[in-house]
């Protein structure tokens, strides 16, 4: 039997990274689900709050990010779908696991340790005295961040994990406080059996600006994403400026080629018909050129969010269904929860 869990910010419109790495993945995983099998998927305001969120912004991303995932092919008949806040067994959990975990591997932990680095060497090139917002930056919470995640995906004993490659250090994590929880209070008894990750092909799909980078709902440049809402002509102008290079000749070289293969991974990801290389083939078979590979791709990417686009609006317009939705995803994920947690309380002596 198959529990897969998986988690996504609220924090804006989900963009095609998210769409690529994630979502895309959880329609299929719900669609070829055995009749045993469970899907769980969160809207995590708890971890959207480890950075500064302005309260009616939060309100309206939370439900806008619902019906996205709504709207892309998630039914609530064959996955629950809830939001994380509605449920304080994920932070009850997550206490307990705190007190498995020890200070220093979450000092390792990629998030926290890059914006350290990034607070001390301004501080120390004497650039700029570290504030007290950005002090604050580094928050407990944050710090706190992947224990969290832990106790989402172990609070309903999932077995499988569709993350993309951004989040395997925390998937690590959270398969190794399931082992010290085991050792430390299920006297060694696999009560928690540690979550795989699914790692989606498109695991990283890059920045349209930067091709060292992962593209991101938090960059400061807008023209680095696709998000699904956007209009046709920013989709196109976005794809205009995207980087790639100057050869005539396009062919698929994740290495040597980022940005170039950066695309045409996207329109294999949208449109199976053909992979990587046949994509290739078919911007070279059209006179090729970057300015084709844009083109191209901008068709793809249109062609596929035309529909999604209609349903979100559809959908973000009916807000008693979406409240009825996540009403009953989490009276289904409490009643899961809530097992798991009568457990643990016993097993830790309460
Ligand atoms: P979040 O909200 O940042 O991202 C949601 C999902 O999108 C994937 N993703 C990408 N995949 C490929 N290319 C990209 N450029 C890209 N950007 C984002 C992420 O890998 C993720 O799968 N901490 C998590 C949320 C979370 C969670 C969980 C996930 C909380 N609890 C439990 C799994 C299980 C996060 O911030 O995802």
């Amino acid at each position: 039997k198959r529990v897969i869990f998986s988690g996504i910010q609220p924090t804006g419109v989900p963009q095609l990274g998210n769409y690529l790495g994630a979502l895309q993945n959880w329609v299929k995983l719900q669609d070829s689900q055995r009749a045993q099998d469970e899907m769980y998927l969160s809207i995590v305001g708890l971890h959207a709050l480890t950075v500064p969120q302005k309260a009616a912004q939060l309100r309206q991303e939370k439900w806008d990010m619902l019906a996205a995932i709504l709207a892309i092919g998630i039914h609530p008949d064959k996955t629950v779908v809830f939001f994380q806040e509605d449920m304080p067994q994920h932070l009850e959990l997550a206490w307990i696991l705190a007190c498995c975990t020890s200070m220093g591997k979450l000092n390792r932990m990629t998030t926290w340790k890059g914006k350290l680095a990034a607070l001390q060497s301004a501080s120390e090139s004497g650039e700029a005295t570290i504030t007290s917002s950005e002090a604050s930056s580094l928050n407990l919470g944050l710090f706190s961040y992947p224990v969290l995640q832990a106790a989402d995906i172990l609070l309903y004993k999932a077995t499988h994990v569709p993350v993309g490659e951004d989040q395997v250090q925390h998937l690590e994590l959270a398969r190794d406080l399931a082992e010290t929880f085991n050792r430390h209070h299920a006297t060694g008894q696999r009560y928690f059996a540690p979550p795989a990750h699914l790692i989606t092909p498109t695991k990283r799909v890059l920045s349209l600006r930067d091709a060292t980078q992962k593209m991101s709902k938090s960059s400061t440049d807008i023209n680095s994403r696709i998000l699904l809402t956007d209009e046709p002509e920013a989709i196109r102008k976005k794809l205009k400026g995207a980087v790639t290079d100057s050869e005539r000749r396009i062919s698929f070289d994740p290495e040597a080629r980022r940005g170039v293969s950066n695309l045409l991974r996207i329109c294999a990801a949208l449109d199976e018909s053909r992979d990587a290389h046949g994509w290739a083939e078919l911007v070279n078979e059209r006179g090729g050129g970057s300015g084709m590979l844009k083109s191209v791709t901008g068709d793809v990417v249109l062609a596929k969010l035309e529909g999604v686009q209609k349903e979100i609006k559809r959908i973000k317009g009916d807000k008693a269904y979406l409240e009825k939705v996540a009403r009953d995803g989490a009276a289904r994920a409490r009643e899961r929860a809530e097992r798991t947690m009568r457990e643990v309380r016993e097993m830790v002596g309460f």
